[in-house]
């Protein structure tokens, strides 16, 4: 599927233009600006990649947290979403989207009202890994009358939630369906440990080999009786991985739609589309390229950003700067401004509350994060 275009030497110079929007003159820097076009194709991709597959793609919407995108994923054959926070769940059920999984387990009593509260507007399915976080579900969705689906997440690995074993999964899909308010649909397991390994033969032989726990427990809970509606995991960088084990059914791929610098390292299938937009503050040649953006207003905690252009490498961040070293080409001067695509898409996007997307060198719309913590 990837494209030749896909394959240009940079695969980051086309974001460049959103620096230079006139309509976002005004607009103080950072904000973030998304390539709606470039946004859209990625959807499309990976809507075309699993048209022709048993298995669907169910996006992870923690990457962009906005109930619009999330409607666009679900338009081009998404047959829902995943969430990670109860609050992108709300969000979601507000935003229209009627068919969600919270891929993660919650304790928390609050947000468990909040969430028996969106099941009764929409099909809600939540991961469990023990028989108190079981427990917790069930009251709160017995104290709302409404039901809640689950599956049974399994620690393929990765060492975060989980149950350890296939008897423990067994054992928690026996003991969850029997409380009220909760129902079986199936299982789940979670390759994060392995998603970013650089090699993509090794990462397809490591996901392979993790998601055997996956297809054990289906089978035996399937010799009790328990039929796995939905078995999901996944991620942007394994989609080709997972999506085609025989036994999956809903992949929870999430980066593919904005990308970041590192997703963009780690395949070239589809384009980054989205940037932190930010003013030079110091500049001149033989000094680095500073910038008015830094941690606090864009994630590292997974990999360097990187210019749109001029190729400049990274050198270091600080609370309020990243710096860049002085480029061979072009050197930006005091009061240009750039585009910085984030090393972590899903992290920055969660420091602000929207994006302007701009198609043609116009603003099209304003996506808001509806799916952030309202608190934050
Ligand atoms: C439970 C779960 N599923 C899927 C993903 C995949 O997301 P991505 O496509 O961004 O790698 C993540 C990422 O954090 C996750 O935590």
């Amino acid at each position: 599927m990837t494209e030749s275009t896909l394959q240009s030497t940079d695969r980051y110079s086309h974001l460049a233009a959103l620096a230079h929007i006139p309509e976002l003159e005004n607009q103080a820097t950072p904000f973030i600006a998304v390539d709606l076009t470039a946004m859209q194709r990625n959807i499309k991709r990976m809507a075309d990649y699993f048209a022709a597959r048993p298995a669907m793609v169910r996006p992870h919407v923690k990457h962009h947290k906005c109930s619009r995108i999330a409607r666009m994923q679900v338009e081009a054959g998404a047959n829902g979403v995943t969430c990670s926070t109860t609050d992108e769940v709300v969000a979601m059920v507000r935003g229209g989207v009627d068919d969600v999984l919270l891929a993660n387990v919650v304790a928390d009593p609050p947000r468990l009202k909040a969430l028996a509260s969106a099941a009764a507007d929409a099909r809600v399915t939540v991961a469990l890994d023990s028989e108190q976080a079981a427990r917790l579900l069930s009251e709160s969705a017995n104290a709302a009358g409404v039901d809640i689906g689950f599956v049974v997440d399994t620690d393929i690995g990765m060492g975060r939630n989980g149950v350890a074993s296939v008897a423990a999964g067994v054992e928690l899909a026996g003991l969850a369906s029997g409380l009220p308010g909760l129902s079986f649909r199936g299982v789940m397991g979670y390759e994060g440990h392995i998603m970013s390994i650089p090699d993509r033969t090794a990462r397809r032989e490591a996901v392979e080999k993790a998601f055997i726990p996956v297809a054990t427990l289906v089978d035996a809970l399937r010799e009790r009786g328990f039929e796995s509606a939905i078995v999901t995991g996944g991620s942007a960088a394994t989609y080709d991985v997972t999506g085609n084990l025989p036994f999956m059914t809903d992949i929870q791929c999430g980066t593919y739609v904005l990308m970041d610098a590192t997703y963009t390292e780690l395949l070239d299938d589809f384009e980054p589309a989205a940037a932190v937009i930010a003013t030079v503050c110091t500049a001149g040649r033989g000094r680095n390229i500073v910038v008015n953006v830094g941690s606090k207003r864009m994630a590292t905690d997974w990999g360097n950003p990187r210019l749109a252009h001029p190729h400049a490498p990274h050198v270091s961040t600080s609370e309020e700067h990243n710096q860049f070293a002085c480029p061979a080409e072009e050197v930006p001067s005091v009061g240009d401004r750039v585009a910085v695509v984030p090393g972590h898409a899903c992290s920055t996007m969660a420091m602000y509350s929207c994006a302007f997307g701009v198609r043609d060198g116009v603003v099209e719309e304003v996506l808001q994060f509806d799916g952030r913590d309202p608190l934050s």
